[in-house]
């Protein structure tokens, strides 16, 4: 399929791929492709998730992998996740008109139901970070049925769009926020995504492995670990899925 490029980023398209996240962090490794590169493809066969999970990956929704190279200390990285979350939510306010809300860590909601999400994957070499890996797949046109969490595509709101045109339009609204990151850090880009958080404040179920843990999601703090205020104690929680509110017994 046709390359194109879009300011200062260089897109490879494929008709299909196993999955943009491993076939980016291929070619990086093998310094084939580099800062502001990505890897876009028409469907995967093998998509990815957090936590192991597959990303069922259709033609009609956007599946990328954006290559980064930042000079930053190896305990930042993870902020790249939430940059890109709140460049993605920004983006999808505009073209879909519905507020977003963002799940932690990294999964963006449309009247509760997620509609995109982030998969961050970095290569590390004597303690420094060679590349960073943003995957990206955002439901366009379908979501699957059976996901730990209810999902919705944007065409439930109305909105059709390909998906190389919703690329381009992330591409335009992370450039800016990427750049008040690099340049101010990462205060700025928290209280942004904190104004859009999904049920801060409020009781939330929390499930960690094998267990459930229920409390009040109480801030996003420093070092992007979720606090939840249990009866007697403050968890800081760095790996964990949300759950829906009609998971939680009252
Ligand atoms: C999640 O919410 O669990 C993260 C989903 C990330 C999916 C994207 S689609 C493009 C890129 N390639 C993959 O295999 N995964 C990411």
């Amino acid at each position: 399929m046709r390359n194109f490029t879009h300011k200062n980023f260089v897109i490879q398209q494929f008709e299909s791929l196993k999955s943009t996240n491993s076939y980016a962090f291929e070619l990086a490794n093998l310094r084939q492709i580099s800062h502001g590169e990505i890897i876009l493809a028409r469907q995967q066969t093998q998509g990815r998730g957090r936590q192991n999970r597959d990303w069922v990956s259709p033609a009609g929704n956007l599946y990328f992998s954006l290559v980064l190279q930042p000079k930053i200390e190896l305990q930042k990285i993870w902020q790249i996740s939430f940059v890109a979350i709140v460049a993605l939510g920004a983006t999808v306010e505009k073209i879909t008109k519905n507020l977003v809300q963002n799940k932690w860590p990294n999964d963006l909601l449309i009247e509760q139901k997620k509609v995109a999400g982030i998969l961050l994957e970095n290569k590390i070499f004597q303690e420094s970070c060679e590349f960073v890996i943003l995957g990206i797949g955002v439901n366009i046109a379908s979501k699957p049925d059976n996901a730990i969490f209810a999902a919705a595509s944007l065409q439930d709101f109305g909105v059709e769009i390909l998906p190389e045109n919703l690329l381009k339009n992330f591409l335009d609204e992370f450039e800016k926020t990427y750049q008040n990151w690099l340049d101010f850090g990462f205060e700025n880009i928290r209280k942004i995504w904190l104004k859009k958080a999904y049920r801060l404040g409020e009781k939330i179920s929390v499930k960690l492995d094998d267990k459930k843990l229920e409390g009040i999601f109480e801030d996003l703090d420093l070092e992007g670990k979720l606090s939840l205020k249990t009866n007697n104690e403050i968890l800081k929680i760095s790996t964990a899925d949300v759950l829906q509110v009609n998971q939680i017994q009252a």
